[in-house]
């Protein structure tokens, strides 16, 4: 098989890529090793900056995601007692839209076939060679037998335990990572949000959000240590936990149920540098890892397939290589971006165990100081929105 651009991986990166390419005229194949209902499966943050809705809007993807999202014009941080809403139209004139990852990724799998996105699954072995020539291939196993796709680029969109960032040599390559020492334990329930807009604690006992997939159904986190049990925390204690973290107004609104999904994730940032190499382009999860806080994951996905399409397309139909040459250094520009924003109000929302009166002392006058000061409100409210592209 032959094609121009080979895409590892079907995730939101992988698809909104894909189908970038297809828009435009480019062909492209991608290969995921899982079934679409496993891919489905994955419950992931759900906090759209513009550059996300943006592109579902270009691709004429965005009937269900402008019908079911809900627009989100603020939030809020909670410290203790007090509640610090963030106005992010009133400072930016930007809001963000609540629509879960997994409902973009079904949006963009849904539409693959109609748009002509070749999408093969149950690919095992996935194995990328040549990268560093203008000929590299990518061969799988699937079915018992042996495939081979030829390609002018090949797009790493694989995640953080793919193939693709571990093409890149050692010697080309930097890594910076910083692993936190909590996991956040969320739980999904078909009852109504707790507030309309999103609720960031940071209280004694730890850190906890409100969140939402729509009226009728939350999402709720509080972080616990990395050796915790799921099976230690019954929906019960769960609830119990959240009313105490988030405050007695957010308490008395909280509408408690049977958990649809529990799970307890590690938090991480972690970036890959550089994230093109010969032929080999890195966008999402498999060049960079945050934090869940702000929910900057699929967003940096976003931003990353925007700059990775342009910079194909400029070399196929414009004949300019000079897009996929820069594409490393205009990606991190906003990857380390996004990197700063998410370990800060980790850092800010979070109580570490290392941490004593001092590093709390810091918190307290860092909230107290974003609870007088508009420009400090403006500088988290644009980053939450999100930079430009
Ligand atoms: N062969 C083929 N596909 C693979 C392989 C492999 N060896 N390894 C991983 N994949 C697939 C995974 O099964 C997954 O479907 O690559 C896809 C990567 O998808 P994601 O992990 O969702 O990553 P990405 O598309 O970059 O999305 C970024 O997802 O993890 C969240 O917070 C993150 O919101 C962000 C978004
Ligand atoms: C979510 O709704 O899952 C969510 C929202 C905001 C975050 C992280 C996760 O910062």
């Amino acid at each position: 098989m032959k094609t121009q651009v080979a895409i590892i991986g079907a995730g939101p990166a992988g698809l909104m890529l894909g189908h970038l390419l297809r828009a435009e005229g480019v062909d492209c194949v991608v290969l995921e090793r899982h079934t679409p209902d496993y891919v489905l499966s994955r419950i992931r943050a759900g906090v759209l900056e513009q550059v996300a809705v943006d592109l579902m809007t270009r691709l004429g993807l965005d009937d269900r995601l402008k019908a079911e999202g809900l627009v989100e014009e603020g939030f809020n941080l909670a410290d203790g007692e007090r509640l610090i809403r963030i106005d992010c139209m009133g400072l930016t004139g930007k809001s963000v839209v609540v629509y879960g990852q997994t409902e973009i990724t079904k949006d963009l799998m849904d539409a693959a076939p109609g748009r002509g996105l070749e999408v093969i699954y149950g690919t095992e072995d996935v194995a990328l060679h040549a990268v560093e020539s203008d000929a590299p291939y990518v061969t799988w196993r699937k079915d018992g037998s042996d495939h081979r796709l030829d390609a002018r680029f090949i797009a790493g969109c694989d995640g953080f335990h793919g193939p693709s960032r571990k093409a890149i040599p050692a010697s080309v390559a930097r890594e910076y990572e910083r692993v936190y020492p909590f996991g956040w334990l969320g739980i999904l329930a078909d009852v109504p949000p707790c507030n309309h807009e999103l609720i960031y604690a940071n209280h004694e006992r730890g850190f906890a959000l409100a969140s939402m997939r729509s009226h009728t159904r939350s999402r709720y986190y509080i972080d616990v240590p990395l050796t915790e049990k799921l099976e230690d925390w019954s929906d019960d204690r769960l609830w119990d936990e959240l009313a105490i973290r988030l405050g007695p107004d957010a308490a008395a609104n909280i509408t408690r149920g049977p958990a649809l999904e529990k799970s307890i994730a590690p938090l991480r940032s972690y970036v890959f540098e550089p994230m093109r190499h010969g032929s080999l382009l890195l966008c999402g999860d498999a060049a960079h890892i945050v934090p869940p806080t702000g929910a900057k994951g699929l967003n940096l996905a976003a931003s990353d397939v925007h700059y990775a399409s342009e910079a194909l397309c400029g070399h196929f139909k414009r004949n300019d290589s000079d897009g996929v040459a820069g594409y490393s250094a205009k990606a991190l520009a906003r990857v380390w971006k996004s990197e700063r924003f998410s370990w800060s109000l980790t850092k800010l929302m979070h109580r570490f165990p290392e941490d004593g009166p001092f590093e709390r002392a810091m918190q307290v006058a860092e909230l107290d100081y974003i609870a007088n000061s508009k420009a400090a409100q403006t500088s988290i409210a644009e980053n939450y929105v999100g930079l430009p592209v």
